[in-house]
C-alpha cells in the first residue's frame, strides 16, 4: 500500500480494466461520463462501474457544437478533478481529436500524458481498423484501451453530422471488421455508438470483450450515457436514444430563483444569523 493512496481506495473493491474485460456474460456494465469532482463523488456513490471523461466535455461542459476543439490538457484537467471523487469506479479518459490520429507514436505519447497528467486508468480511442496499430502500440505501453466504433463524433464533418452508422450492409460489415480489429489489437472493451440494434448484437456476439452501447440497443454488454442527458441537466438538444432519469436542470433553476427572490426581498440572509450570535 502506498502512503499516498486515499483511505477509501481499497484496491480489491475497485473496478479495473481486467475486471471489466472479465465481466462479459456475467453482468451488465454501467458507465457514465463525469467532468468534475462533485459529480464524480455522486456517480461513484451510486455504484457505476466506469466513469468516462469524454470529449463530450467540449459540448456539454464547454458549450461547443462538437468535440473537435477538446485538447489533451482539457481532458487531463477534468481527469484530475474526477479522479479525486472516485473510490470504486474505473476511470477512462477520451483521446481527443488529433491527439492520436497522426501516428502510433503520437498515440502512445498522448495516452501517456492522459495516464501521467490526468490520473486516468485507461484511454478511449475512436477508430476502427485503420487505428488498430495505434491501439496495439498504446496497449504494448501498458495502457489499457477502450475502443469506440460506429458513430465516431470526431468524424462529424466527414459524416455530415451525428448520424446513425451501419445501416447499409457494407457499412455494417465495416463496423464488424472495425470492432474485431480493435479487439485483436488488445482493447479490453469497446463502445458501440449509434448503430442498429441487430448490428450491435452481431458485434457483441463476435467479440470476446464487453461492448458498451450508446444508441445501440439492449443487447450490448453494458450501456453508457452522457451524465448531463441522464440527469436532465442541459437545456439543449438531447439525443433520442438518451433517457433523462431526473430533471436536475429544472431543480437548479427553481433553487437559484428561490435564492434570488429571497435576496431581492431581504429574506436572505436573516438580519441576525443565529450561528454567529454568542
Ligand atoms: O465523449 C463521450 O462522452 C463519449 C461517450 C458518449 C461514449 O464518447
Amino acid at each position: 500500500m502506498y502512503l499516498s493512496s486515499p483511505p477509501s481506495q481499497n484496491a480489491q473493491d475497485r473496478e479495473s480494466a481486467p475486471k471489466i474485460r472479465a465481466s462479459k456474460g456475467n453482468r451488465k456494465l454501467v458507465m457514465v461520463t463525469a467532468y468534475d469532482v462533485a459529480m464524480a463523488r455522486l456517480v461513484d456513490e451510486a455504484g457505476v462501474d466506469i466513469v468516462l471523461v469524454g470529449d463530450s466535455l467540449g459540448m456539454v461542459f464547454q458549450g461547443g457544437q462538437n468535440t473537435l476543439g477538446v485538447t489533451v490538457d482539457d481532458v487531463c484537467y477534468h481527469g484530475r478533478a474526477v479522479a479525486r471523487g472516485l473510490a470504486r469506479a474505473h476511470l477512462v479518459g477520451d483521446m481527443p481529436f488529433m491527439s492520436y490520429q497522426v501516428s502510433p507514436e503520437q498515440a502512445v505519447a498522448s495516452a501517456g500524458r492522459l495516464i501521467k497528467e490526468g490520473a486516468f486508468e485507461a484511454v478511449k480511442v475512436e477508430g476502427g481498423e485503420p487505428f488498430a496499430e495505434h491501439v496495439r502500440r498504446i496497449v504494448l505501453s501498458g495502457i489499457p484501451v477502450m475502443g469506440h466504433v460506429g458513430l465516431m463524433p470526431q468524424s462529424v464533418h466527414a459524416l455530415g453530422g451525428f448520424r446513425v452508422q451501419g445501416k447499409t450492409e457494407a457499412q455494417a460489415e465495416a463496423i464488424l471488421r472495425d470492432a474485431k480489429a480493435i479487439e485483436e489489437a488488445g482493447a479490453y472493451s469497446i463502445v458501440l455508438e449509434a448503430i442498429p440494434t441487430a448490428l450491435a448484437q452481431k458485434v457483441t456476439n463476435a467479440v470476446s470483450i464487453p461492448t458498451i452501447g450508446i444508441g445501440a440497443g439492449a443487447s450490448c454488454d453494458g450501456q453508457v450515457l452522457v451524465l448531463n442527458d441522464l440527469l436532465g441537466l442541459g437545456r439543449g438538444h438531447v439525443p433520442s436514444f438518451a433517457k433523462a432519469y431526473a430533471k436536475v436542470g429544472d431543480t437548479i433553476v427553481e433553487a437559484v430563483d428561490a435564492y434570488a427572490r429571497e435576496v431581492r426581498s431581504g429574506v436572505f440572509p436573516p438580519a441576525r444569523s443565529p450561528k454567529l450570535v454568542k
